[in-house]
């Protein structure tokens, strides 16, 4: 790869010797202004332990590489360890050190705008190297002002009108990807999963158009790992040359690929509704089509966004994440089988009285506890609530964190909520967990699912909190209500657990587990719908 790109530099630069001059500046300042600000922070975070740094009989790189295999013991070593510091200390990570701060300081920080979100996600997408990597790209464009105001304002209000179409579309997609066969048979359980998480999230967030169609839904499968490709390809790169490299790099080019086909499907979705990307419409309060394109251009404001890219950073934002939550869920249900007919029950219990609704989704209790516990036990990150200073700040503990540098709090520690209640036990999976919480007045407010408190940072905490937990957690119990009343399922090899892959902090479901499926007979599928 860097021989075909240095040819094809030297070539340009040949025939352009002032262009030479300006690149051979600009990279000689970059890397001088980018030494100076490591070398600082570094200096500056001298004061904390450094819990996996090289040492005598440890390399850069075996430092690197336990991190990418081990973070969970790091982090557990970081407090408990004796000589270690117990309110903060230093990881080494892929390519920069980031400080672990203990769960009491979730509140201190929870709403400080010192501590920033949106800087975070820029600097893990290094893609935005360059100022015009793609016409419009942009790649937290899900992760934005618009985003948020879409899923706080109208996707979320708006539940109640979306789970017919959430529950037609499941019943569509079950019938493709788990089939209606009555007899046992094999499937992967997460592929198919990704599949009917793709269908139900573009009916809502694209309409019918292009809910089935497989060349978008490809792109909203696919969107988070291209763009994690072309961010690891480009870090291969010093970060003061990422900004001139990026453009000859093919994984970066194969994020733009995807980027103009998918401009080349939505675009003329958008023309047909008739919605705008720089809508100055001013808000209404009753949404007239139920998708994101609409709310999108209604809540807009006047502000400037791209359709297209709103879309796709909806995909990156929701799809691997709400998959691998579902995921998960039904693993917990193959290892305690013993849970499936009590949620069964529930489930007809509930929507006979309810129908397939928001209210009745609301009222399955059980089915919230096990899904909360699922997501209690693995989250999809060990480290939550990740953050970079804006400005220097001492905490309240005293701990001195200086501009610039990355900090986060473990997810995995934060969670044992009634490590008060003797009878369950805080490392063991109780599905009741948090069903036996009901009634209690200091728990109500935080056991369920969608619920964020200083113990629970599945989907962070704070002004950041994930907005779109909501529409996850609607859509996951539809998921479940389907799979529940209308199949049979276990594992092929039930003596072999699936096992969470721990990557970084990257904490995922195992891809490519098979489950014998068969199709129930006798059920009553008008319960699933209105
Ligand atoms: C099980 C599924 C999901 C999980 C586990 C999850 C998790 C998270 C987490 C941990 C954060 C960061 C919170 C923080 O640092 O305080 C976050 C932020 C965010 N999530 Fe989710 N998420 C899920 C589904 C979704 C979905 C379906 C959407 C959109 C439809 C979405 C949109 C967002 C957005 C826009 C943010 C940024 C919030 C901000 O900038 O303040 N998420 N999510």
């Amino acid at each position: 790869m860097v021989g075909e790109f240095a040819d094809r530099f030297s070539q340009q630069l040949s025939t352009r010797p002032v262009l030479v001059k300006s690149i051979l500046t600009f990279v000689l300042l970059s890397l001088v202004s980018f030494l100076g600000s490591k070398i600082r922070l570094h200096y500056r975070l001298r004061h904390l332990p450094l819990i996996n740094g090289k040492g005598l009989f440890r390399s850069a790189q075996k430092a690197k590489q336990i991190f990418r295999v081990n973070a969970r013991d790091l982090l557990k070593d970081g407090f408990t360890k004796p000589h270690k510091s117990a309110t903060a200390f230093r990881v080494e990570t892929d390519d920069l050190q980031v400080v672990i701060l203990s769960p009491e300081s979730v509140n201190e920080i929870r709403n400080d705008s010192r501590f920033s979100f949106t800087d975070l996600i820029a600097e893990v997408g290094q893609l935005s190297g360059g100022p015009d990597i793609h016409p419009n790209f942009n790649p937290h464009e899900g992760l934005n002002d618009m985003a948020k105001d879409v899923l706080q304002k109208r996707l979320t209000p708006s539940l109640g009108l979306v789970t017919e179409d959430i529950s037609e579309e499941a019943t569509l997609a079950f019938k493709d990807h788990w089939t209606d066969n009555t007899e046992w048979h094999a499937l992967d359980a997460k592929a198919t999963l990704v599949e009917i998480i793709a269908r139900l999230s573009s009916r809502v967030f694209l309409g019918h158009e292009l809910c089935r169609n497989s060349a978008w839904l490809r792109i909203t499968i696919d969107y988070t790992m291209t763009v994690f490709r072309g961010i690891m390809a480009l870090k291969r790169w010093p970060s003061f040359l990422r900004s001139v490299v990026w453009r000859f790099v093919p994984e970066v080019r194969n994020v733009n690929e995807q980027i103009d086909e998918a401009v080349r499907l939505i675009t003329p979705i958008i023309k047909k509704k008739g919605a705008k990307g720089n809508s100055s419409s001013p808000e209404t309060t009753k949404p007239a089509r139920l998708d994101v394109i609409q709310w999108a251009s209604e809540v807009a404001n006047g502000r400037r966004y791209d359709p297209t890219l709103l879309q796709l950073g909806f995909s990156m934002a929701s799809m691997h994440n709400t998959t691998d939550l579902a995921t998960q869920v039904l693993y917990d249900l193959c290892a305690h089988p013993e849970y499936i007919e009590p949620l069964r029950k529930e489930v007809k219990t509930v929507l006979e009285q309810e129908g397939m609704t928001k209210a009745g989704l609301a009222r399955l209790k059980l089915m919230d506890s096990f899904m909360k516990e699922s997501q209690r036990i693995k989250p999809s990150e060990l480290l939550g609530m990740r953050r970079v200073l804006l400005e220097d700040v001492t905490l309240s503990n005293g701990v001195f964190l200086p501009r610039g540098v990355q900090i986060g709090i473990p997810t995995t520690m934060t969670t044992s909520p009634d490590a008060d209640d003797s009878t369950s036990d805080p490392a063991a999976f109780d599905g009741y967990r948090f069903l036996k919480m009901v009634g209690n007045p200091q728990k109500e407010k935080t056991r369920h699912f969608v619920s964020t408190s200083p113990d629970h940072l599945g989907f962070g905490h704070g002004k950041h909190a994930c907005p779109g937990r909501f529409f996850a957690a609607h859509e996951v119990k539809t998921i479940l209500c389907h799979v529940l009343m209308k199949y049979d399922f276990k594992l092929v090899k039930p003596d072999s657990r699936p096992t969470v892959l721990d990557m970084g902090w990257a904490l995922i479901a195992e891809p490519g587990i098979q489950l014998m499926v068969k199709r129930r007979e006798g059920v009553d599928e008008g319960l699933l719908h209105n």
